[in-house]
């Protein structure tokens, strides 16, 4: 092999690879949200879904929904009404999967209410391990006015599983809503805030952009559950629950119970951006509902509400704090413009229907936000008739970014490595929006995150790297599950209520955000670059801050591979090279809750004699090689 260091083919994307996050498998509400009570607002279809009355032997007493006087967007409230003094009476609340504490943490447990009958009534909260009582607190004093009461809970115990009760103490009627509770723990310590150990995960793959809210959560089953943006910011009360995208027939797995809260909503997608240094890359509704359900269309006619939501989230993301969306994102904490610089119209969109759509978003953007990049959809495959439609039809309106999803064997990751290589350079560039090798290891419906799929993706992402000139963004799909709660796999970060752990994929988008470098160079075997012969990807680039160099080799054969890499051009370093190796010889290893790291890649060095490398590559290995030139 050969790698010219003078010879630098384009830069790197600064944005090249970044996160997809969507609201799938319990990856918000029960995942990074770390709001802990389901249904807090008694909005589910069934408003005690998730919820069972507590009552003892003796205990007399009734449970009732109401709703608010006025419309809002929660309407719905809990009536608790106790006629003695007698045993325990009250709720008990499922959480997202069951509900787990940590010994030492404060949990706070806040909830609206007012009341309606009776003096000297108080609330009892209780965290049980079984019978036995683990943290427990009360409240009273309430008045004929809605206000909100507030409850600490320091259990004593770290369990996954635990009870929660909120029971009502003294004889009369409490009306109580907005029942919420929180560990103090939260990403930044922010009130109502993020699960901290999966920002963390998210954070420690310096991710280039985050795209979100999805995926077909975007278009929803039908256009009045597609996502509105407006509706998921300010107060939490004011966020309309609805029913998730992937709480249908069509999911994977049906999950009746999953709703979306929007606890997070736009504003904390764009501080979660923030906070761990990406560019948000947020996706709006064209008019289309998933053509996979519904397919709903707004007409041509009626298309306004659609694009003028992606004009005012311009002006929510960018505007100054005297205009009208720019002063909610003020009044929100953030008087800071975000910086927007991506907006996605649609999501896996196609025919005839998305390009007239695409054609009014793209002069109304423009018009006003020139310098706001739009990144359009390719549709759902990857291949055929109607996706080169899509593209022609793009390229004729000089389209910026074209989505590109790939959910495909692993032998198609292999084959496709040299995908780019061919792609007219002067058309649209790509944002390989979604993809992810499904093992074809795992013979049950359970495809597991497994080393095959994961080392076919880097071989893979070697090629996404070398078209880098063409490649400007990348994002593997999706990104959370939690064990107990999901819809599609394989996903990225597997979780339970108590811990989380990245998956040998995770590792491998991890090393390949870690180690981007500014400017692709060639590494070229007889003058050709490296893309399946002898089982061998490759990649490289430099580094111009660092003034590094940067290789990445796959061996994707079963036996070691001894490799020379001859280095070409200016080259005055001399240390070793540092060498990041993930390998195994067993393509079904996998990581767990168990055991986190089973395939996680390792470090040692490398020696470099008069500008040539000798490695030993063991069989079925990522190996990603780093030199001061
Ligand atoms: O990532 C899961 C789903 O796959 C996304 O919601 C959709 O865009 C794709 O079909």
């Amino acid at each position: 092999l050969e790698v010219n260091l003078n010879e630098q083919i384009s830069d790197v994307s600064p944005t090249m690879w970044g996160l997809f996050f969507e609201d799938i498998n319990f990856a918000a509400d029960g995942g990074l949200y770390a709001e802990m009570i389901k249904n807090y607002s008694f909005e589910f279809e069934n408003p005690m879904m998730a919820w069972r009355r507590v009552q003892d032997q003796g205990a007399k007493g009734y449970v009732f929904t109401n709703n608010h006087e006025s419309a809002q967007a929660n309407q719905k409230f809990m009536t608790l009404q106790r006629l003695n003094e007698a045993g325990d009476f009250g709720l008990t609340n499922e959480g997202f999967r069951g509900m787990a504490v940590k010994e030492g943490l404060h949990y706070t447990l806040t909830f609206i209410a007012r009341l309606a009958k009776g003096s000297d009534l108080e609330v009892n909260t209780r965290i049980l391990e079984g019978d036995q009582v683990i943290a427990s607190g009360s409240v009273g004093g309430f008045t004929s006015e809605w206000a909100e009461y507030e409850i600490v809970l320091s259990p004593t115990k770290t369990l996954d599983g635990v009870n929660f009760q909120f029971l009502l103490a003294g004889e009369g009627e409490l009306e109580v809503d907005l029942i919420s509770m929180f560990p103090e723990d939260t990403w930044k310590g922010r009130k109502r805030g993020l699960r901290k150990d999966l920002v963390q995960l998210l954070a420690d793959m310096e991710p280039g952009f985050l795209r979100f809210p999805g995926g077909c959560i975007v278009e929803g089953y039908d256009l009045e559950n597609r996502y509105e943006w407006k509706k998921t910011i300010g107060e939490m009360a004011d966020r309309e629950v609805i029913k998730n995208r992937w709480n249908t027939e069509f999911a994977h797995r049906t999950t009746p119970d999953y709703y979306q809260s929007f606890g997070i909503g736009f504003f904390e997608y764009f501080q979660l951006s923030e906070d761990i240094g990406a560019e948000p890359l947020p996706i709006l509704s064209c008019g289309l509902a998933c053509q996979f359900n519904t397919g709903e269309q707004v007409p041509i006619g009626a298309l306004d509400e659609y694009v003028n939501d992606a004009l005012d989230l311009i002006e929510f993301a960018n505007g100054s704090v005297d205009s009208h969306w720019g002063a909610k994102r003020a009044e929100m904490g953030h008087p800071e413009p975000f910086d927007l610089k991506f907006i996605g119209v649609g999501n896996e969109n196609w025919g005839p229907q998305y390009i007239e759509r695409a054609k009014v978003f793209q002069k109304a953007i423009k018009a006003a936000y020139p310098e706001i990049t739009i990144v359009s959809t390719s549709g759902p495959s990857p291949d055929g008739e109607e996706f080169d439609y899509l593209w022609g039809e793009l390229r004729k309106m000089d389209a910026e970014l074209v989505d590109e999803h790939y959910y495909r064997t692993p032998d198609w990751f292999l084959e496709n490595a040299r995908r780019y290589d061919e792609y007219d350079r002067n058309g649209p560039k790509v944002f390989a929006g979604e993809y992810a090798a499904h093992s074809t290891t795992v013979k049950e419906d359970f495809k597991r995150n497994n080393w095959e799929a994961a080392m076919t993706e880097a071989a893979f992402m070697t090629g996404l790297e070398r078209n880098g000139d063409i490649v400007r963004l990348a994002s593997y799909a999706p990104l959370f599950a939690h064990v107990d709660g999901w819809q599609w796999n394989p996903d990225l970060i597997w979780f339970d209520n108590l811990k989380s752990y990245g998956t040998t994929n995770y590792h491998v988008q991890k090393l390949f955000s870690t180690n981007p470098g500014t400017h692709i160079v060639p590494i070229r075997s007889k003058g050709k670059s490296l893309a399946g012969e002898d089982g061998l990807y490759a990649s490289a680039t430099i580094d111009q801050q660092t003034k590094e160099l940067i290789f990445k080799v796959v061996n994707t054969s079963e036996d070691p591979q001894e490799i020379t890499i001859e280095l070409k051009g200016k080259f005055s370093g001399s240390e070793d090279g540092i060498w990041i190796e993930m390998a195994s010889d067993d393509l079904e290893a996998y990581n767990s809750l168990e055991n986190p790291e089973a395939v996680a890649p390792e470090q040692k060095t490398f020696e470099v004699n008069k500008k040539t490398i000798h490695l030993n590559l063991k069989g079925q290995s990522l190996n990603i090689g780093k030199l001061k030139t």
